[in-house]
């Protein structure tokens, strides 16, 4: 149904979302379990990185050894619970760059406006890859790769923890070109714009403000 989805079914991950969902798992756990996802996840969205040879000597012999060639990333993170994720991906990827944008949903049309654009400057020589936990109404994540694309980044990836089938059809609508990384595929959306079954508000978990 969905042409580039990738559903991360690692029972890692399936576990450790689990124990998110709980509305009873602490601020604490859920920002600690978030990063531990996120580095599980980095490990599938990186897998197709492209690998050159260098020659190195290892105690007893010369080899060719594969490294990852120059290619150069950008973690793109749409504030704020995008942060939630940067961190274990940066564990995996340390060398990488880092952009932030700036949404909030006007609560109304739901419609995503932007407050805040920071990104190195040589972005569009770089793979992109647009951190979120929720995919929900996917306005935000257009309205971010429309963003990128503006900037002419030519390779983005989506990486988020949950998606709703609408925002799933959204996104893939207006950017087919771009994957989407997910742990799992949920329900539908409330009236509200949240995802059901979902975790809740992921900002407000994440950082404990409500
Ligand atoms: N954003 C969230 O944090 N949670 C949802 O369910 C939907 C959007």
């Amino acid at each position: 149904m969905y042409k580039q989805l990738v559903v991360v079914d690692h029972p890692l991950v399936q576990h450790k979302l689990t124990l998110m969902r709980r509305k009873e798992t602490s601020t604490a756990n859920f920002r600690r379990l978030l990063k531990e996802i996120a580095i599980l996840m980095a490990y599938e969205v990186t897998r197709d990185l492209p690998l050159d040879k260098m020659p190195i000597e290892t105690p007893l012999a010369m080899m060719d050894a594969p490294i990852i060639s120059s290619k150069k990333l950008c973690l793109i993170s749409i504030l704020r619970a995008g942060n939630g994720m940067l961190d274990g991906m940066l564990d995996i990827v340390p060398s990488a760059r880092v952009g932030h944008i700036g949404l909030y949903r006007e609560p109304t049309t739901l419609e995503a406006i932007e407050y805040y654009f920071k990104t190195p400057e040589d972005i569009a020589e770089r793979l992109c890859i647009v951190l979120d936990p929720m995919l929900a109404t996917g306005h935000s994540a257009i309205a971010a790769i429309d963003r990128l694309k503006e900037r002419g980044v030519r390779q983005i990836k989506y990486v988020c923890l949950l998606a709703a089938p609408e925002g799933l059809l959204m996104l893939e609508a207006a950017h087919p070109d771009v994957p989407i990384f997910t742990a799992a595929v949920d329900s539908h959306l409330d009236e509200r714009g949240y995802i059901i079954p979902g975790l809740g508000d992921s900002g407000d978990r994440l950082f404990g403000t409500k």
